[in-house]
């Protein structure tokens, strides 16, 4: 059991490159954050992200799925043995490229949060930035969430949205995306970790969130 008032213990899940854990852990830097990034784990054993938190100092191991085949418990039970040995009280899947089964996913129902490069419910899986051009929205971003055994649809913690250029490509679009995926990760977090996210009926309250007066209007009408 983690003592009364200590910071809460996260490990982030990630297969490769790692540029939102290096966000969340650069945030659990910060004075007064109530969250520490104890530990990254890795299913694949080249990723970069690995060489990222191991130079930030954090705890990094390699629980990679081949050697289980297509027992996706089994690897889960070795991931799981990890997290139970570094006391961990919270997941960040951060570009994990494996999906969970209910077995994992019920055993840290309400504790693993998830980033996805979309407005969710809006383009859930793949390819996010170049199915959004396809579908011709004005409006694209990203989201955080918490996981449930059905792929990107668990209750979204927090979102946020930028207006997209009629030259746009995937690959701006996502250099635009990942910046807003750093900032609402870390927020997230922190309004997760503080105790200020209920789950009611599937959907997150947020305690005292202000209505936010701005509207992203695109394209612009003045
Ligand atoms: C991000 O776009 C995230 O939303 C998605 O995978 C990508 C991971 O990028 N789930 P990084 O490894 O955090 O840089």
């Amino acid at each position: 059991m983690a003592k009364k008032g200590a910071r809460k213990r996260v490990a982030i899940l990630i297969s490769g490159r790692g540029s939102n854990m290096g966000a969340l852990i650069k945030a659990a830097k910060l004075k007064n954050y109530p969250a520490q990034i104890v530990l990254v784990i890795s299913n694949e054993p080249n990723a970069e992200g690995l060489k990222r938190a191991r130079k930030a100092g954090v705890p990094t191991a390699i629980v990679d799925h081949r050697p289980h085949g297509k027992n996706r418990e089994a690897f889960e039970r070795a991931l799981d043995t990890e997290l139970a040995r570094h006391k961990i009280e919270l997941i960040c899947l951060a570009g994990f490229m494996r999906l969970l089964t209910p077995w994992f996913v019920g055993r840290w129902n309400g504790s693993m949060l998830n980033i996805h490069p979309a407005l969710l419910p809006a383009f859930k899986g793949l390819d996010t930035h170049a199915r959004a051009l396809a579908a011709g929205v004005k409006i694209h971003g990203a989201t955080v969430h918490f996981v449930v055994p059905e792929m990107d649809s668990g209750p979204i913690i927090a979102q946020a949205a930028l207006g997209v250029a009629s030259n746009d490509t995937p690959v701006s679009l996502a250099a635009r995306v990942i910046k807003l995926e750093h900032r609402i990760y870390a927020l997230a977090l922190k309004l997760v970790v503080q105790g200020r996210v209920r789950i009611v009926g599937g959907r997150c309250m947020i305690g005292k969130s202000a209505p936010v007066k701005s509207a992203l209007v695109v394209p612009k009408d003045r």
